[in-house]
């Protein structure tokens, strides 16, 4: 089995692709964690779905393209730069909400237990309000993060960081754990019903 072969890319992608290219964006996420979360939304019909930290909109592009009609994705950056790549092609897409602000704002707009999915790929919701992130879950919501094994943009201090973060998710007795090394490193967590 290969698993980069006959990923059914959404179609939008390559178009993204090509400007994230000339914005010389390096942060955008790969295509098998964007598979991943695809078959994820999918899991979850008329879902409500955050992504933190939308960049250029390649994952964005995936969840969609896995997210049934009444699925609701909200999606935050604080770059309008970046964020403008994936408004000009996804924001037709009546599914999809964009919010340009800061991520920690981004999510006190947000009830707890009332997410179904997130893919925190950005500083808050990730390396800062954790708790509150993990908060919003839904029982049964998922909490997903990529980049978790070393990366070539990685400053030294953050290996400690990544470390800090995987201990604490290993700790938090209300979630279940799968660490993937494949891809950029995933995590995968789910919020137990009690
Ligand atoms: C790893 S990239 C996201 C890539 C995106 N998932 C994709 O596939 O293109 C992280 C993004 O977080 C944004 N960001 C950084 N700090 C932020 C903050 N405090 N609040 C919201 N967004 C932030 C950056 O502008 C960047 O686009």
């Amino acid at each position: 089995m290969s698993d980069r072969e006959n990923l059914s890319a959404p179609p939008t992608l390559s178009r993204i692709e090509q400007k994230t290219r000339k914005l010389d964006f390096k942060m955008a996420s790969d295509h098998l964690t964007g598979s991943l979360l695809r078959t994820l939304a999918s899991a979850r019909p008329s879902s409500r779905i955050l992504e933190l930290g939308t960049g250029t909109g390649l994952s964005t592009c995936w969840i969609l393209d896995g997210m049934n009609a009444s699925s609701k994705l909200f999606t935050v950056d604080n770059d309008p730069t970046v964020a403008g790549v994936a408004m000009e092609f996804l924001s037709s897409d009546l599914r999809v909400e964009f919010f340009i602000e800061d991520g920690t704002q981004f999510l006190n707009r947000f009830a707890k237990n009332s997410i179904d999915l997130i893919f925190a790929d950005t500083w808050p919701g990730k390396y800062h309000d954790l708790d509150n992130t993990l908060d919003l879950l839904a029982e049964g919501g998922l909490y997903v993060i990529d980049d978790m094994t070393p990366q070539q943009t990685w400053q030294e201090s953050h290996l400690e960081k990544a470390e800090k973060l995987i201990h604490y998710l290993e700790s938090r007795e209300d979630l279940s754990i799968t660490k993937l090394n494949w891809s950029t490193g995933i995590i995968l967590c789910v919020k137990k019903a009690k």
